[in-house]
């Protein structure tokens, strides 16, 4: 069996379409990585539907449209790789998350980016919607990864992983009840906060945060938001986290960097207390994510969890590329029928089989057609 898969996604962060492509013979073995940016004009549309009412038919276009943005994005690596189709055993497609509510009566998790169009354009077997298996089964759909950052870095001892995208989400490692779990807001408030007051979509290396003394009080009425301090399982949406959900909380006349500061300083201390409560053990945090770059927030992660804080580039695997890496090996469980999720990370009843498999047309892809 060919042991390549590639791993598609774009974050909660909608900053890009990442791919992976990984070899899993003998390991995990990242071969080929490619990052698209997605048009801000379509990140806006999306962030537009999850927080206004909009017509039906827009959802329906962006499903299809991110559907061809992943379909290109994996075209374009395996061109560039020149990657021999056939080695290719499937695409694993988490696709974009418009919403995520497990918690509501009816729970749900939607994400777009049809499976479909991807395994018709690239005559790939395409495993996708990952996350609703284990919402049926009662548990949160989230976090997923806690399973395979065991797989990468099972081997460390007294050692946490936690990613840092648009949410943050901790995988403990080693034994122990609890095997991960959403900590909170990761970069999404500090993003949108960068946008309003500095129009830039997030701030470099954590410079604004790290120009102001954080506003102890705004911190605390924060920390104070009861899901902070829930028991696991949890998981959280960015959109708990919009701009409207912070302006509650702000006095007026708030400095705009001060605000920032804190904003770090609320990623940090949600995260700091998930390792506290959690993994007391841990004495290296294994960072990966977006905030691995924010060196401000790594910084203060240092500080308040008093334990060694280093990217996973360190262990090899680049930070940026680990969720990626996830979903490839994600799409190998389901298709080995083997699960891929910790059903006591998730709340679910029982480790679900993640994902539907939707097969390619039994006809050669577009563009390879034998002319004449
Ligand atoms: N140089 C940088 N300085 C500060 N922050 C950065 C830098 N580069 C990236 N980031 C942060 O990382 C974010 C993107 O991270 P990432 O891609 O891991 O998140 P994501 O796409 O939301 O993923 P997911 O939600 O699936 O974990 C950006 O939105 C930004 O906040
Ligand atoms: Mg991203």
């Amino acid at each position: 069996m060919p042991a390549i898969y590639l791993g598609a996604l774009s974050g909660t962060s909608l900053d890009s379409v990442d791919v992976a492509a990984v070899d899993f013979d003998g390991g995990a073995t990242l071969i080929a990585f490619a990052s698209r940016p997605i048009d801000r004009a379509v990140a806006q549309r999306v962030t537009h539907l999850q927080t206004q009412p909009a017509p039906l038919a827009e959802l329906a276009r962006l499903d299809c449209e991110f559907g061809h943005l992943f379909a290109d994005a994996v075209l374009a690596l395996i061109e560039d790789q020149s990657l021999a189709a056939g080695a290719i055993e499937a695409v694993g497609l988490h696709g974009q998350t418009l919403l995520h509510r497990p918690d509501d009566a009816c729970p749900c998790s939607v994400q777009i980016g049809d499976p479909n169009i991807v395994a018709a354009r690239t005559g790939l077997t395409t495993v996708a919607d990952f996350r609703r298996a284990d919402i049926a089964l009662g548990g949160q759909g989230a976090p997923l990864t806690p399973a395979f950052h065991r797989e990468l870095f099972g081997h460390l001892e007294r050692a946490a992983v936690v990613n840092i995208g648009g949410i943050a989400n901790l995988s403990v490692l080693g034994g122990g009840e609890v095997a991960g779990f959403d900590t909170g807001p990761g970069n999404c408030l500090m993003d949108a906060w960068m946008m309003r007051h500095q129009q830039q979509p997030y701030d470099d290396e954590g410079r604004w945060a790290a120009s102001a003394a954080p506003d102890r009080e705004l911190l605390a009425r924060l920390l104070a938001h009861p899901p902070f301090s829930a028991p696991p399982p949890k998981s959280f949406c960015t959109s708990q986290f919009h701009l409207g959900w912070l302006d509650d909380y702000l006095m007026d006349g708030a400095d705009p960097a001060a605000v920032q500061a804190t904003l770090a300083e609320l990623t940090a201390a949600t995260i700091t207390d998930a390792l506290r409560h959690h993994a007391a053990g841990a004495e290296t945090l294994l960072v990966c994510g977006g905030g691995v770059h924010n060196r401000h927030l790594m910084q203060r992660l240092s500080a308040l969890t008093g334990v060694r804080v280093r990217s996973t580039d360190t262990e090899g695997v680049p930070p940026d590329r680990v969720e990626a890496l996830a979903f490839a090996w994600l799409a190998r469980q389901r298709l080995a029928r083997a699960s891929g999720v910790i059903a006591a990370a998730t709340g679910a009843t029982q480790a679900a089989l993640l994902g539907g498999v939707y097969l390619p047309p039994p006809g050669p892809p577009p563009g390879t057609e034998q002319k004449g």
